[in-house]
């Protein structure tokens, strides 16, 4: 890969400055942002490049001759080439642009699937997976009379392999499973997942929203088939992402979507469509979106996603030492790997009661079911707070969090 060479010569707490999101007070106390996991905040040069270009630059891509058309195609497709290096796929067309990862799970269910499945067949997830990982394959397995199987996950939040592997059968078509759980912050065993399923003959989508922008991704090494994640949780803009696929599934799909762009040739008798990446990105595309997404990718590369990933291993560590002194406090989620991400309840306190407290100190976090509501009926817990970290966060984020539960804890007590 030739990616900007890692400069890990800042200290951590100097990325701060570049987010500008941070530094403000809310309900009078400075931020304390731990709701990365949602949505991260954007740094400085990602918002330049997006107002930059929607100064200077906006018209729209792949249509005309004059030079604003060919600047603004020259860095849309320049972002396309970025990604392409960060998770070193093989050619830029196998980088799908999409609005996020939903957009790119429910493609493949629709586009590969659809056309593919028949009664019998099945697809297969897991426990864990976000309601993006969920319902694109229900609604493909009504529409085809498939079946929609389930692996279990154990009590500390981990998918139970054995079992896993015991439904990896003839009949199964595709698995789809995530990267990392939003909800609890487990990392599954990707590599050993990936070569189980190839081996019975499987399709693998691997949910990356909450990969990577926590570590580094190659996605030729994992051996994967589709690979999905957002613009937005790794400090890029909403309304972007990615569905990265191998060149030659890609190119066995039909299109998803029909529109402009899509196309080389249209008569009322027949269309002619594309060549990847086009043929699945009809109509004008988030250009700001995706010029702003090339500079966050930049933006990780020169910090090194290796570094990254140390960091909030690190931090997540100490918010679990910290996290655990609290009298009453009850961690969900507690797999032997995971990453920025930790749930919790606190006494008998509701999760939304608790946020709110947090809220008035300036802290937050996401509270509920985290479009995961599978991981909580496992659970039998009705949500949980959740406390999530990005590269910006530090130490001192943690001691405000687990200051302001203290206060909650009083509070109700
Ligand atoms: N999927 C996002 C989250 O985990 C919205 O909060």
């Amino acid at each position: 890969m030739n990616l900007p060479q890692s400069q890990p010569i800042r200290d951590f707490s100097d990325y701060r400055s570049d987010f500008p999101g941070l530094h403000q007070t809310v309900n009078g106390q400075p931020l304390v942002y731990l709701d990365s996991a949602a949505s991260a905040q954007q740094p400085t040069p990602v918002i330049e490049a997006v107002a930059r270009y929607q100064r200077e630059d906006h018209a729209n891509v792949h249509r005309g001759v004059h030079t604003l058309s060919h600047r603004a195609t020259e860095l849309y497709e320049g972002a396309r080439d970025k990604l392409c290096e960060f998770i070193n796929a093989n050619s830029r067309a196998e980088i799908i642009l999409t609005s996020g990862t939903t957009e790119s799970i429910n493609l493949v269910a629709q586009s590969y699937c659809r056309g593919m499945l028949k009664p019998g067949d099945q697809v297969l997830i897991t426990s864990l997976e976000h309601h993006s990982n969920i319902v694109p394959w229900q609604l493909v397995c009504e529409q085809t009379g498939a079946e929609l199987i389930v692996a279990p996950i154990n009590d500390r939040g981990e998918v139970e392999l054995d079992e896993l592997y015991e439904l990896m059968t003839g009949r199964v078509r595709l698995l789809g499973i995530g990267h990392v759980s939003n909800a609890l912050g487990s990392i599954n065993p990707l590599h050993d997942i990936i070569r189980r399923a190839k081996q019975a003959g499987i399709t693998v989508l691997v949910d990356g929203a909450q990969g990577v922008p926590h570590m580094p991704v190659d996605v030729q090494a994992l051996g994967c088939d589709f690979y999905a994640f957002s613009g937005h949780k790794m400090f890029g803009p909403t309304g972007t992402g990615v569905l990265w696929g191998r060149e030659s599934v890609l190119e066995s799909m039909p299109p998803y979507q029909g529109g402009g762009d899509m196309i080389l040739e249209v008569s009322f008798d027949k269309t002619v469509f594309n060549d990847l990446p086009y043929k699945f990105e009809a109509g004008t595309p988030n250009i700001s979106g995706v010029v702003g997404l090339g500079a966050a990718v930049d933006y990780l590369s020169a910090i090194g996603m290796e570094a990254i990933s140390h960091h909030e291993t690190s931090l997540h560590d100490y918010m679990v030492q910290q996290l655990s002194t609290i009298e009453g406090m009850r961690l969900v989620g507690t797999a032997r790997q995971q990453a920025s991400v930790q749930s919790f309840m606190l006494n008998e306190i509701h999760p939304h009661d608790l946020g709110t407290i947090l809220d008035h100190q300036g802290i937050a976090i996401r509270t509920g079911h985290h479009c995961a509501m599978p991981v909580m009926q496992r659970l039998g817990l009705p949500g949980t707070a959740r406390a999530s970290l990005g590269l910006y966060n530090n130490h001192d984020d943690i001691d405000r969090l687990i200051a302001g539960l203290e206060k909650a804890r009083q509070v109700f007590a």
